[in-house]
């Protein structure tokens, strides 16, 4: 596996990559590292996928808020690069901050009308602009024709799927199913973060999407919201930050279920840790 630390190296990579075997397909996996199996999921999805598959490990500042959650995140550098070597990914770029926002660059507000400051956006101000200034950078500099995203982070498919469509950028994002412990709770680098215990109890958050699943049919959105609330608020050291359905394109709230894509979507703090999670209804 090349590891590459600048942009200038890897397009000669890719440069000469292409001289040699003409229409080769690039895939991408852009993460901050910490890798954990779903991860890894979507690396091999790209590998089946694609002739060349890139993963990146930035921890990127600029989608990091006030909180001192950046410099909490983990760095296991070495047992990341043992995992992309076994799994046959065939790049890893892994910038500096310096590399990435030079001196010169000027960070860009991107117009997603209003998809980067619902839910996530709304608790973590800032954030999606974050993610869309180091994807738009990514993108317009490796030009890959494929990246791959997990939908445990939904609103991020949905907010990058947007960058690409206002920009010029031809990269296709393929958004690859969650990966979840045996319990059901989805995994996360941040999942460490809880405690023996908690990590196992961690499971009532997916409990209460499938509440809204299996009942919405016949109880109504509304009521089967409520049913998932309680669940959730039946757990000490559990605070609910949202937890909402809406349409799975445009992430718009929704009262009724006729006809529409839907997707149940929450975010809930326990034991001091910030976990989210999302079901697909329809
Ligand atoms: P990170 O949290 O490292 O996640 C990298 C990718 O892995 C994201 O697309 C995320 O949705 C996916 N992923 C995380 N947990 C997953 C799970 N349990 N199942 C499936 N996929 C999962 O998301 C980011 O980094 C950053 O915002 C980034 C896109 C790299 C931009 O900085």
């Amino acid at each position: 596996m090349h590891i590459i630390k600048r942009f200038i190296d890897l397009k000669r990579l890719l440069d000469d990559k292409q001289r040699r075997s003409p229409n080769q397909i690039v895939g991408f996996v852009p993460t901050m590292g910490a890798l954990h199996e779903g991860h890894i999921s979507l690396i091999k999805e790209s590998c089946t996928d694609c002739d060349m598959s890139i993963c990146s490990i930035f921890v990127n500042p600029t989608q990091f808020g006030e909180s001192n959650d950046l410099e909490k995140y983990p760095k296991p550098i070495e047992k990341d690069i043992e995992l992309l070597i076994d799994i046959g990914c065939d790049v890893l770029f892994l910038p500096t901050v310096e590399e990435v926002y030079p001196p010169s660059y000027t960070q860009q507000n991107f117009d997603l009308i209003g998809l980067d400051i619902v839910f996530e956006g709304k608790s973590r101000v800032g954030h999606f602009q974050g993610v869309c200034n180091v994807i738009y950078r990514f993108f317009d500099q490796i030009k890959p024709h494929r990246a791959y995203f997990g939908q445990k982070d939904f609103q991020q498919t949905v907010v990058v799927k947007k960058l690409v469509n206002i920009t010029s950028l031809n990269t296709k994002i393929c958004v690859v199913p969650i990966k979840r412990e045996p319990n059901g709770l989805a995994m996360s680098s941040r999942n460490v973060r809880l405690s023996d215990n908690g990590r196992k109890k961690a499971a009532f958050i997916n409990e209460s999407l499938r509440l809204i699943k299996n009942n919405f049919r016949e109880i109504g959105l509304s009521k089967s919201i409520d049913l998932a609330k309680k669940h959730i608020l039946k757990y000490d050291n559990a605070k609910l930050d949202y937890l909402v359905v809406a349409e799975t394109d445009t992430l718009k709230g929704v009262e009724t279920y006729e006809n529409k894509k839907l997707v149940a979507l929450t975010a809930v703090n326990y034991e001091g840790v910030r976990l989210l999670d999302n079901i697909i209804l329809t």
